[in-house]
């Protein structure tokens, strides 16, 4: 695993948007996995911005959605595929057809999680995967004890991860769906390469325990050993611990 270390927040956000970079010019149809909360908003920004200055071409690149809350009614604002069109999708001048996620409004949810990974499959497997991380050490939504090779499936969000997360829902954890439909630690760990983001100290612990604890289930994000191409990119205060 590579370990870069940067100041701040916006460092992180311009060198991992470099390396998004770097592979669409390489690869211009790239298939780059995205995901939600504030970690990545420096990175979307950064590439928002490359992109007006014409230093990167996003025309032909595909996205693919990390996890979706389960059962908010299609366009609610807070469900993540409303949120990346408006954070990733329209900033950068992705059509909306070069997007694969999971669907949340599924009256069958396992139906939607085996056609998300067959999706997923068929465009050729993810490139770039950009991960946050939960302080419990979850990714996607694997909450802890998450199988390591688990697949997208529907899971039941903790009690800490709803209050994490209440600040996108008027700040009351009870408005925050208990479902999600999350691609599984198996699945994340199948992109070529794994990029994780993490800034300020409250992910600090979380930050030691994926790149100096035991590969264990109780943290789902130490799955990220087993993968031969994984970087982690934190800013000091999330490394302040290792
Ligand atoms: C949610 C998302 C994760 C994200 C985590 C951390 O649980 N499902 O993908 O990594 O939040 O969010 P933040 O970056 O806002 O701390």
């Amino acid at each position: 695993m590579e370990v870069v270390i940067v100041e701040d927040a916006a460092a992180g956000g311009a060198l991992v948007a470099e390396a998004v970079a770097r592979l669409l010019a390489r690869r211009p149809d790239a298939l780059i996995g995205v995901a939600t909360g504030s970690t990545p908003l420096p990175v979307y920004e950064a590439l928002a911005a490359m992109a007006r200055r014409g230093e990167a071409d996003f025309s032909r690149a595909r996205i693919a959605q990390l996890d979706e809350y389960a059962g908010l009614p299609p366009g609610h604002p807070e469900c993540y595929r409303s949120v990346l069109a408006r954070q990733v999708l329209e900033p950068l001048g992705i059509p909306a057809d070069s997007f694969l996620g999971p669907d949340g409004s599924a009256d069958d949810p396992a139906a939607a999680c085996a056609a998300y990974e067959r999706a997923l499959a068929a465009a050729g497997g993810v490139d770039l995967q950009l991960l946050g991380i939960g302080t419990d050490g979850h990714i996607g939504f694997n909450e802890p004890c998450s199988s390591l090779s688990s697949r997208t499936r529907l899971k039941t969000l903790t009690e800490r991860t709803r209050a994490d997360n209440a600040r996108f829902f008027g700040g009351d954890p009870g408005r925050v769906p208990r479902h999600v439909l999350t691609q599984g630690v198996g699945t994340i760990l199948d992109a070529r390469h794994l990029v994780l983001l993490a800034t300020g100290e409250a992910k600090a612990q979380a930050v030691a325990a994926t790149v100096e604890g035991p590969l264990t289930a109780r943290c789902p994000s130490s799955a990220l050993q087993l993968h031969p191409h994984a970087t982690v990119v934190a800013d000091e205060a999330a490394a302040s611990r290792l």
